[in-house]
C-alpha cells in the first residue's frame, strides 16, 4: 500500500530545532519545515535578530519559538537542548546550519579565525547531534538531521581564500556519513545540503568581489541561489518521503559542482 505524497510531506506533529535560523539559508529552511507543519525552535546568538525572524514565521502561520545561544560553546548547547526539550517535548528534526567564514589567505591564516570557524562549523554539530540524539532521537528510535556543508567541501576553491572553512565543510560531508552509518539502525537519518553561491550576510562581501554574474556564469543553470531554492531539498530530508535515503550529500547549486567543483 503506497501513502499519498501529500502525506509523505507532511510534517504535522514534527518539531524541528534549527540553528543559525535567524537569517539566511536556516531561515529559508525553517520556513519550508514550518510551512509543511513543523513546530520551530529558531537558535542563533542575537535575540533581536531571532524575535524578528520568529515574528515573521509566525505571521505566516508557523508556530515559531526561539533561543538565544553561541552553537559554539558546549555549555551553551547541551542548554538549548533542555530548552528544547521542555518547550517542543520532543526533536524530531535537527538541522545544523549556524556557520561562519574567515578569508584571508593560508600564509597569514589566523590560528583564532581557523579555531572559530571549525569550532562553529563542524564542532558544533557534533555537539548539538550528541545532545539531540541521546535527549530525543536514540530513546524514541527517530529524527531526521540535516547538516549544512557547501560545494566548498566537494572541493577546492579558485576565487576564495578560506582554508578553514573549506576544510570545515569537508568535514561536514564526512561526518554526515560516519553518523549515518553509526544511527541508521536507531532510524535516523542523516543528510547534508551543499549549498552553491546564495545572498546572505556571509557572502555579500564575496558576490561583490568576484561578482554575481561572474558566479551565474559558473553554473550550468546561469544563477545563483534564491530564497526558494533550499526548501524543496530540505522538506525531502525532513519527512517521510525521505525515509530511504541517508548519508547523502545533495548540492543545490545550479550544476556548479556537476561541471567545475566549486566555483
Ligand atoms: N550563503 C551561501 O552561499 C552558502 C553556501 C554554502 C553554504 N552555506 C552555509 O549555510 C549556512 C548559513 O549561512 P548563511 O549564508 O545563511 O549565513 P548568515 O546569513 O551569516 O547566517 C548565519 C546564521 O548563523 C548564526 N550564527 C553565526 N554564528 C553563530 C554562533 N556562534 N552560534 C549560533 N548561531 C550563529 C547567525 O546568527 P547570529 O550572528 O545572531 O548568531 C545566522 O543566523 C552556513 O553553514 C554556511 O556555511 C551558505
Amino acid at each position: 500500500m503506497s501513502t499519498p505524497i501529500q502525506q509523505l510531506f507532511d510534517l504535522r506533529g514534527r518539531t524541528a530545532l534549527v540553528t543559525g535560523g535567524s537569517r539566511g539559508l536556516g531561515l529559508q529552511i525553517a520556513e519550508s519545515l514550518g510551512e509543511a507543519g513543523a513546530r520551530i525552535l529558531l537558535c542563533s546568538r542575537k535575540a533581536a535578530d531571532l524575535e524578528e525572524a520568529a515574528a515573521d514565521l509566525q505571521a505566516k502561520g508557523i508556530d515559531t519559538r526561539w533561543v538565544a545561544a553561541d552553537a559554539s560553546d558546549p555549555a551553551q548547547v547541551n542548554r538549548v537542548v533542555d530548552e528544547a526539550m521542555q518547550r517542543l517535548g520532543q526533536i524530531d528534526i535537527l538541522v545544523n546550519n549556524a556557520g561562519a567564514t574567515w578569508g584571508a589567505p593560508i600564509e597569514d591564516y589566523p590560528l583564532e579565525a581557523w579555531d572559530k570557524v571549525m569550532n562553529l562549523n563542524i564542532r558544533s554539530i557534533f555537539l548539538f547531534c550528541q545532545a539531540v540524539g541521546k535527549a530525543s532521537m536514540l530513546p524514541r528510535r527517530y529524527g531526521r538531521i540535516i547538516n549544512v556543508a557547501s560545494i566548498a567541501g566537494l572541493s577546492g576553491s579558485l576565487d576564495v581564500k578560506f582554508i578553514a572553512y573549506g576544510t570545515s565543510k569537508g568535514a561536514v560531508v564526512n561526518f554526515t556519513r560516519t553518523l549515518a552509518a553509526e544511527w541508521g539502525p536507531q532510524g535516523i537519518t542523516v543528510n547534508a545540503l551543499a549549498p552553491g553561491f546564495f545572498p546572505s550576510k556571509m557572502t555579500r562581501g564575496t558576490l561583490q568581489s568576484v561578482g554575481v554574474d561572474k558566479l551565474a556564469a559558473a553554473a550550468p543553470l546561469r544563477r545563483i541561489g534564491d530564497d526558494d531554492d533550499l526548501k524543496g531539498a530540505a522538506l525531502l530530508f525532513a519527512s517521510a518521503a525521505g525515509k530511504h535515503i541517508t548519508g547523502q550529500i545533495l548540492p543545490v547549486d545550479g550544476g556548479v559542482s556537476a561541471v567545475h567543483g566549486a566555483a
